[in-house]
């Protein structure tokens, strides 16, 4: 039995209102998911025919915010909590085992880390990514506070042990670090600077242009690779290495506003892997806006927007969407075809993915064809 649900995209475009007809769900209890196919190769080439979605829980408080790195040391996912605006409970960071098929969750919090936003697997310098003999560490984006910079900071889920990797530009503050990902050839550090703790109360007014960086973790040059952006957010590699995808989330600052970007942008990634160029649109999420983003192994784009997850082909066609009805921040690519999807109150399984995530094979340590 197939939960998979056509999208008759023209009979959409000449009702403004197909697509209220065509899902609901209760948005203050949200327990429905639908697998929504914008286009035939949502079903020939992403999902199998037979899959699945489903909630996995359902709290009264919101464990499942943004990052979603798996660390291999301790088979279990890392997510951020939402911040849940007071400063005398911090973001903590929850841990889904994956051991146990009903993902038990527990929270805990890091030293170094006051505001956990994005993150993902590092591996520092000298160790390699295909043996796993060194094993890799989470790097959390953290956003600081009114006296804690914003800042990179690596966490070994093992010992509880954390590191500043880097908390200036060349000695000007960081606004809200967001997101980041690490280049598999080279090493180096990508990542994003917002002012989302600006918005929710909790950083100062920000002193730096919102900006994408790249650091180097071997030799500590950091240099800004692309400005522009209203609030730029989510960013990930294609699996070639040559694109650079950069969510723009400027349609949510202290409220929200739909005539700012809610926009993934594509850039071309240098030979040496060092610089961005050829700025061009990728997509526009047409609800809410592509927040957490990672791509698959086949080059299609997924991002976490206002309605679920939305998956995109590398050249930008709406394949289909995991659809929750509400805000999806960020979701995470597991072994077995399996996608968590992040909904702050909710956890949601999707089962019969046919597409690997860019990163599950080093992450996990499998051996992929
Ligand atoms: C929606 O969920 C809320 C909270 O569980 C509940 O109180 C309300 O009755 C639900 N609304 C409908 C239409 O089912
Ligand atoms: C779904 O289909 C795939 C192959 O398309 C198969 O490997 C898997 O076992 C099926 N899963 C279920 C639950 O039937
Ligand atoms: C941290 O975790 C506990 C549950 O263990 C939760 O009650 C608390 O509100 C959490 N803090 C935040 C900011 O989510
Ligand atoms: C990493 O290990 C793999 C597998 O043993 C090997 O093929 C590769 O050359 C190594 N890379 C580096 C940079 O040492
Ligand atoms: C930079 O951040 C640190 C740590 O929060 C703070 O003490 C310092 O005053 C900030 N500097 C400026 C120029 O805002
Ligand atoms: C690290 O933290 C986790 C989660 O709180 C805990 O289960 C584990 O026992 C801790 N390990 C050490 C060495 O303290
Ligand atoms: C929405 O944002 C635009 C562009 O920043 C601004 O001109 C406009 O005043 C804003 N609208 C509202 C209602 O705040
Ligand atoms: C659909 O999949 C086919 C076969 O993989 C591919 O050639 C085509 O470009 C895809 N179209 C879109 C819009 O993704």
């Amino acid at each position: 039995m197939s939960s998979i649900i056509p999208v008759d995209l023209l009979a959409a475009a000449t009702n403004p209102l197909y697509f209220d007809s065509l899902v609901t769900t209760n948005i203050t209890n949200p327990t429905t998911i639908r697998l929504l196919s914008y286009h035939e190769n949502f079903t020939n080439n992403v999902l199998d025919s037979n899959a699945t979605a489903r909630l996995a829980h359902n709290l009264d408080w919101e464990a499942f915010h943004e990052m979603g790195t798996y660390n291999l040391a301790t088979d279990s996912l890392y997510v951020t909590s939402n911040w849940a605006g007071d400063l005398s409970n911090p973001i903590n960071v929850t841990i889904i085992d994956l051991s146990s098929p009903d993902y038990p969750i527990q929270s805990t919090r890091y030293p170094n880390l006051a505001e956990a936003n994005g993150g993902t697997n590092w591996y520092p310098p000298g160790t390699n990514s295909s043996t796993h003999a060194t094993p890799p560490n989470l790097l959390f984006c953290d956003e600081g506070d009114f006296t804690a910079y914003s800042k990179l900071v690596s966490v070994d889920p093992v010992t509880n042990t954390s590191t500043v990797v880097l908390n200036s530009y060349l000695g000007r503050n960081f606004s809200s670090l967001n997101d980041v990902r690490q280049h598999p050839i080279t090493g180096d550090l990508w990542f994003t600077d917002a002012d989302y703790g600006t918005f929710q109360f909790f950083r100062p007014l920000s002193t730096i242009p919102k900006q994408v960086y790249r650091f180097s973790p071997t030799t500590g040059e950091v240099r800004v690779v692309a400005d522009g952006f209203v609030q730029p957010n989510g960013l990930e590699f294609s699996p070639d290495l040559k694109t650079l995808y950069v969510t723009d989330t400027g349609a949510q600052e202290y409220a929200q506003n739909g005539t700012r970007p809610a926009t993934i942008y594509a850039f071309d990634v240098s030979e040496d892997a060092k610089s961005v160029s050829g700025r061009r649109t990728f997509a526009y999420a047409d609800k809410g806006f592509p927040d957490g983003i990672h791509a698959d192994a086949e080059g299609n784009v997924w991002a976490g927007c206002g309605d679920g997850v939305h998956v995109w082909s590398p050249d930008g066609t709406l394949l289909g969407k995991v659809w929750i009805g509400v805000v999806s921040n960020n979701f995470a690519f597991l072994t077995g075809g399996r996608v968590l999807v992040f909904s702050n109150s909710q956890l949601w399984v999707v089962e019969g993915v046919k597409v690997r995530g860019r990163e599950v094979c080093r992450d996990f340590g499998t051996e992929c064809g």
